[in-house]
């Protein structure tokens, strides 16, 4: 079976509070996104790669990897959602490609990973989460307490995240034309009334976000690569 891995990195990563987008910077010797990118074409079943990138985006065209042919890009969207869906509209005969999304912020991703999410074979799919260990408040606008959730059924959803193309393509379309606010592929297809699987990943495949995130992004991959 092929498998298309498609990358988001069209955000403008506001919280990093950087002069330049998050999967820019620097960090290991590379950047956020080569680490991401290169993670994903050398783990063999990933044939290509879809980038969205910002369509006034500076930056990519000054790396190798603009000019590798395993990728290709395309336009980013408004939103993450979009982003994706325009990484799925560029795959030709989807009903017969699975997709890997994954976060251009997640540099840290491992094969091991990967191997353990290629084997859900079920059309659900499957994503890399995280079991809670903290304890869980839903508060209101105030940010008052208004619920304790019970935490043993509580999961941070990381990516990648795998699916069929087609299916999450049908799937993203619709809820974002109900206007859902979509912020993983898995909402969109549980919209649908899948049942994505939760795969235990691993809690150094960090999204690189507030500025504390670069230094542990940067010892994380440095471990990886002893
Ligand atoms: O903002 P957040 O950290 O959730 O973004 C997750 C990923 O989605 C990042 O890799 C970011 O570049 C990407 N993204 C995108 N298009 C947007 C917003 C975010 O591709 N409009």
């Amino acid at each position: 079976r092929q498998i298309i891995a498609v990358v988001p990195a069209a955000g403008v990563g506001s919280r990093m509070q950087a002069d330049k987008p998050k999967q820019y910077l620097r960090i290991y010797g590379k950047t956020i996104l080569e680490h991401t990118v290169g993670a994903l074409l050398s783990y063999p079943p990933v044939k290509r790669v879809i980038l969205a990138v910002a369509e006034n985006d500076p930056y990519l065209r000054r790396l190798p990897l603009a000019r590798d042919s395993r990728i290709q890009i395309v336009s980013g969207g408004e939103t993450r959602a979009e982003s994706v869906l325009n990484g799925l509209k560029a795959i030709e005969n989807p009903e017969r490609i699975q997709v890997l999304v994954h976060d251009a912020a997640r540099p840290c991703i491992t094969h091991e990973d990967l191997d353990k999410l290629l084997r859900v074979t079920d059309e659900n799919g499957a994503i890399l989460a995280l079991p809670a260990v903290d304890t869980i408040k839903t508060s209101d606008v105030r940010q008052q307490i208004i619920r304790t959730e019970d935490r043993n059924f509580i999961w941070l959803a990381q990516t990648p995240q795998f699916f069929r193309a087609d299916v999450l393509l049908r799937a993203l379309e619709q809820a974002l034309a109900q206007g859902f606010n979509i912020t993983d592929e898995a909402s969109a297809m549980e919209l649908a009334g899948f049942r994505p699987h939760l795969v235990t990943g691993r809690s150094d495949n960090i999204k690189v976000t507030r500025p504390e995130d670069l230094a542990l992004a940067e010892f994380y991959l440095s471990q990886k690569n002893k």
